[in-house]
């Protein structure tokens, strides 16, 4: 299949979702969009400038008819609201690019889809949704997936787009790399305070405690994360945007729940089953479920 004329389909047209809309459609792709209300016109503000979309809008699952790719940015939270819209988009062929936060992407899904079908995407891309027709993309956009066939169709998607999309052969560690960052987002949820907050010598301490404990439960489960990760976690904060908003802080000054179960919970759940100690991230995850 080329990528020029595969069909796709996108659920959850919010943050990260308006940016991969934006992106495959500058290059000339055609995105249909799975939204559970209407979406008018979409302002998407690209790191490579202003994109306004008038897409195609599903907002009914009945909708729904087979393409060659589903890609889904909705929160980890939203998986059954999700899965809707899997029985007409997702035919014999069709994959599942599964483009979320947490280390449990195929697990997520496993109540309606097989593993093959599914391509879990580690995503790195900044973005917020400070309306709901108005998208920012706040930094360079980021995606690995595990090398393979399904990987290599996915990085062709985005190839001419300014999203820097690569495969691995060590997905794990790549997962887990970016929960010992989004560990750390916590901090932001919990204080409501952006990431300027990192700047302060104490918050910094906590933040480097939070991201040790997910880095020895995630070398527990494989990955291979070196010693000094969380120290370069804390520096790249303290350079970033002092006002940038994490998914997690925006989720819980917008009263929205938040992917408490799938970062600093991942990181318990997963301690636990190693019986490695994990109390910064229990405090964090409990103090954010009790809200
Ligand atoms: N934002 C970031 O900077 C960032 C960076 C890296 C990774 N991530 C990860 O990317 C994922 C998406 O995050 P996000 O920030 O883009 O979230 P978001 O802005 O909240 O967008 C999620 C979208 O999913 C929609 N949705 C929820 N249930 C749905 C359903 N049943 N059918 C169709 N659409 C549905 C929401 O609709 P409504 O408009 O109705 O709420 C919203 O448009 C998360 O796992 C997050 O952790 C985010």
């Amino acid at each position: 299949m080329s990528s020029s004329y595969c069909s796709l389909a996108l659920i959850g047209p919010g943050a990260v979702g308006g940016i991969i809309a934006a992106s495959l459609v500058s290059r000339g792709l055609t995105v249909t969009l799975c939204a559970r209300r209407a979406v008018g016109e979409l302002s998407v503000e690209l790191l490579s400038g202003p994109v306004k979309l008038a897409p195609t809008v599903l907002t009914d699952p009945a909708q729904g008819r087979p393409v060659d790719w589903v890609l889904v940015a909705t929160k980890a939270y939203d998986a059954a609201g999700a899965a809707a819209w899997f029985p007409g988009l997702v035919g014999p062929q069709t994959r599942v690019a599964i483009l979320q936060n947490g280390v449990e992407h195929r697990e997520r899904f496993a109540a309606w889809l097989t593993a093959d079908q599914i391509t879990p995407v580690m995503v790195d891309i900044p973005a917020e949704r400070p309306s709901p027709g108005r998208i920012l993309q706040r930094g360079t956009g980021k995606m690995i997936v595990p090398a393979g066939p399904a990987g290599a169709q996915f990085v062709a998607l985005f190839a001419g787009t300014a999203i820097n999309v690569s495969e691995t052969p060590d997905f794990k560690s790549a997962v887990w790399r970016k929960l010992c960052l989004n560990s750390v987002g916590a901090i932001n949820a919990l204080l409501l305070k952006p990431t300027g907050v990192f700047r302060d010598e104490a918050v910094g301490r906590l933040a480097l405690a939070l991201a040790r404990e997910c880095l020895l439960v995630g070398r527990a489960e494989g990955a291979v994360l070196e010693d000094s990760l969380p120290e370069t976690i804390l520096a790249a904060s303290r350079q970033a945007p002092p006002d940038a908003v994490n998914s997690l802080h925006a989720d819980r000054a917008a009263g929205r729940p938040m992917e408490i179960d799938a970062r600093n919970g991942a990181v318990v759940r997963f301690g636990k089953k190693h019986g490695i100690p994990t109390p910064c991230n229990e405090m964090a995850a409990t103090l954010l479920a009790a809200m």
